[in-house]
């Protein structure tokens, strides 16, 4: 894993964003895992201002999102379509074509639209780096406590504490989806690059747990400490609880030494 910790959240999403324009150069059709969420929300907005201003093109970039609420219409405002074209789609040049989540709308079998979306995966080449938020009790995607490290993507019951965690999102008025379709464990770590971003107090524990505890399904985030390249970044905040932090920067310093003479990724 290699753990570099920011000031703060801005800076977090700045470094997320020079990690994907590094892919959108360097690769002629770039495949993007993207994630939702608050956390993703300012990378997304400093993408689209790098698209305004230095005409990054997504023109050839096709993404895969990790997850959708299940039985929920795209155009639902809630839907996790309706957010990407919100903070994303909508203001780069990508073709919505080649844009997928892994849907299940009503009268659609999650089993089948899983394996359609392992399937589709497959079929673009996979995925080059996939963004990743983290959950305070250490999801990705919705992944939950207890998931398979072998998971594909399927149909997953939320727990309690992420719904409470989303609830803030819903009106009074509005149906809250207790289920979603995501990407799997095995889904995710089978992307190139994993760049995880944390930021807030309220995520420094299950950072914690995904660095420093053991692998385990309690904590799915710590899948990644299994992944050959996994980078997190984090703000001051949700590293506070790690006790290493002085040889992760003094990593960092060095590995800026090698981003410069050798590039972001390895194997492009
Ligand atoms: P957040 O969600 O970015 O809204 O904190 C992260 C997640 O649940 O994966």
């Amino acid at each position: 894993m290699q753990i570099i910790i920011y000031t703060n959240a801005q800076q977090v999403a700045e470094s997320a964003a020079l990690w994907v324009k590094e892919l959108i150069k360097k690769k002629p059709a770039p495949v993007l895992g993207l994630a939702t969420g608050n956390t993703p929300i300012s990378l997304y907005k400093q993408l689209v201002e790098q698209h305004k201003s230095n005409s990054l093109s997504f023109k050839n970039v096709t993404t895969f999102n990790l997850d959708e609420y299940h039985h929920i219409d795209s155009t639902n405002p809630q839907s996790y379509r309706s957010f990407m074209n919100k903070n994303l789609f909508n203001h780069v040049d990508i073709d919505v074509n080649n844009t997928f989540l892994p849907s299940c709308a009503a009268g659609e079998n999650p089993r089948v639209q899983g394996l359609a979306y392992e399937e589709k995966i497959k079929q673009q080449g996979g995925i080059d780096l996939q963004i990743l938020g983290i959950g305070a009790n250490g999801h990705i995607g919705f992944n939950e406590p207890t998931s398979s490290l072998s998971s594909r993507t399927r149909i997953k019951t939320l727990t309690q504490q992420t719904i409470s965690d989303n609830s803030r999102l819903f009106k009074p008025d509005e149906k809250q989806p207790t289920m979603a379709m995501t990407m799997g464990i095995a889904t995710i770590m089978d992307a190139r690059y994993v760049l995880l971003m944390a930021t807030g107090a309220n995520k420094a524990n299950a950072v914690k747990e995904m660095i420093t505890g053991g692998v385990s399904a309690m904590c799915p985030a710590s899948a990644l400490q299994m992944h050959e390249n996994a980078i997190i970044l984090l703000d001051k905040a949700a590293a506070s609880e790690l006790s290493d932090q002085s040889y992760y920067q003094w990593a960092d310093n060095e590995n800026r030494k090698l981003i410069e003479d050798y590039g972001y990724f390895h194997n492009y």
